[in-house]
């Protein structure tokens, strides 16, 4: 499954499962461009990655994405891995719409806007991969903002596939990963312990991903051209062990 040749593009690709793809994408020969919005990360990920090329953007700016993507110029794969938020789990009706808005903000909008704004220079032998989470396949009681946007963000896979065609595009949506994420909501090391040794034992893998296994996924999407608007599930067996 090379990549030699290939340009792609990784919007979140500074941290966590975005920039394990971007390891990945680079070990298949792939020339490879990461953005986000914190210079600090960009610097750090471009560093770590030694040959790749770092932008820094917030993909919720339309007009910032369309200077982005002119600058760039063709490209091969888009992956979008960026997300804000996450925190807005409660009973339906406890929290603001304001705060359910700013999650589809985060996720939602920004890969609708990162996906307009790169079409262009999208080559058609290439692929788009969009990210959701598990949740839009098995919903949980008080996260009725998050179910709605993942399960979104698969809805409209689904049309860009068949509206965008030949260009592929897909999701993945992974389980729970451990990803500087969780810190980032302020979680302390210890109660991040205890919460993925909670779930690795609900799962039928029993562990919790690495950043690394979810970034497979990408690549066999951004590979295997043959597939089109499908979401591949890299959840640990979470929908069948029903947690
Ligand atoms: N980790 C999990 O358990 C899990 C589970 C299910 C689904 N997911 C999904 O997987 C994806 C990646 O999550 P992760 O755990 O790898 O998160 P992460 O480590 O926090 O990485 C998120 C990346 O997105 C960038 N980003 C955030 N907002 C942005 C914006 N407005 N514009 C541009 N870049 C932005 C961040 O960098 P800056 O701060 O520099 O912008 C960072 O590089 C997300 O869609 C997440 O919802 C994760």
């Amino acid at each position: 499954m090379s990549l030699q040749n290939h340009r792609a593009v990784i919007v979140g690709g500074t941290s966590g499962i975005g920039l394990a793809t971007a390891k990945s994408f680079l070990s298949r020969g792939a020339q490879v461009i990461v953005a986000s919005r914190s210079q600090e990360k960009v610097d750090v990920a471009v560093k770590e990655l030694g040959t790749a090329q770092g932008y820094v953007l917030d993909f919720q700016d339309e007009s910032k994405m369309k200077q982005f993507f002119e600058k760039i110029g063709d490209f091969d794969h888009l992956v979008v891995t960026a997300a804000g938020g996450g925190s807005s789990n409660g009973p339906f009706g406890s929290l603001g719409i304001d705060v359910a808005r700013a999650e589809f903000d985060g996720k939602f909008w920004g890969q609708y806007t990162t996906v307009k704004a790169a079409l262009p220079y999208i080559r058609e032998s290439g692929s788009i991969t969009l990210t959701s989470g598990v949740l839009a396949a098995r919903p949980t009681k008080g996260a009725s903002t998050l179910v709605a946007l993942n399960s979104a963000i698969e809805g409209f896979a689904r049309v860009l596939a068949m509206d965008l065609a030949p260009i592929r595009v897909n999701v993945v949506s992974p389980g729970m990963v451990d990803t500087p994420v969780y810190s980032g909501m302020g979680m302390d090391a210890e109660s991040l312990t205890v919460m993925f040794q909670k779930v690795a034992q609900s799962l039928l893998i029993q562990h919790v991903a690495k950043p690394e296994e979810i970034a497979e996924a990408y690549v066999y999407l951004a590979t295997n051209t043959y597939t089109t608007g499908s979401v591949l599930q890299v959840e640990g067996g979470a929908i069948l062990a029903g947690i």
